[in-house]
């Protein structure tokens, strides 16, 4: 992806098979994207506003048409009992999509997730690794990389 606007074109792809249930984890250093790929996806849904870092509020949730919509970033967990006093794992439930940041500062506490992409600082721009955990998964990153393909 060289520029940030294929990150957010990564995101926006990954909206067709976004639903209540699933969740992503993005995962990659300070900086690598990781908010603008959240940023992508959230707008495409159909977020009309500011998609701001969570890093300080731990949580940001949006009310969508079809979606609700929570957006995490971990980062300030020192270690994973910090998670657990946290009180948000009620948010990770059916009726819910998630999407962490900085998913392991809360360990393995967090069950894996549908899909999990990894950005990477490349020479110029970043690179992004996608692993599927389960079959919704799978289905969601077939759909999400054929969108990504003829966008
Ligand atoms: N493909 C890209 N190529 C170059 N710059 C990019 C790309 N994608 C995003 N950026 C830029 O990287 C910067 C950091 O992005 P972002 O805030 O999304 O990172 P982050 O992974 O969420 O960081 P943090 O770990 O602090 O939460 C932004 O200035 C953004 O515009
Ligand atoms: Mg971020």
């Amino acid at each position: 992806m060289p520029d940030e606007a294929a990150t957010l074109r990564l995101g926006a792809a990954l909206a067709a098979g976004a639903a209540n249930g699933l969740a992503l984890h993005l995962k990659g250093e300070l900086g690598s994207g990781k908010t603008t790929l959240a940023r992508g996806l959230i707008q495409a849904l159909g977020h009309p506003g500011r998609v701001k870092s969570p890093t300080y509020t731990l949580v940001e949730p949006y009310g969508l048409l079809r979606l609700n919509l929570y957006h995490f970033d971990f980062y300030r967990f020192k270690d994973r009992s910090e998670w657990l006093s946290s009180g948000l794992r009620e948010h990770f439930n059916p009726e819910s999509f998630c999407i962490v940041e900085w998913p392991e500062r809360a360990g393995d506490l967090l069950a894996a997730p549908d899909l999990e992409i990894h950005l990477r600082y490349e020479a110029l721009g970043r690179t992004a690794t996608p692993a599927a955990h389960s079959v919704p998964g799978a289905i969601w990153l077939a759909t999400a990389l054929s969108r990504w393909r003829s966008s």
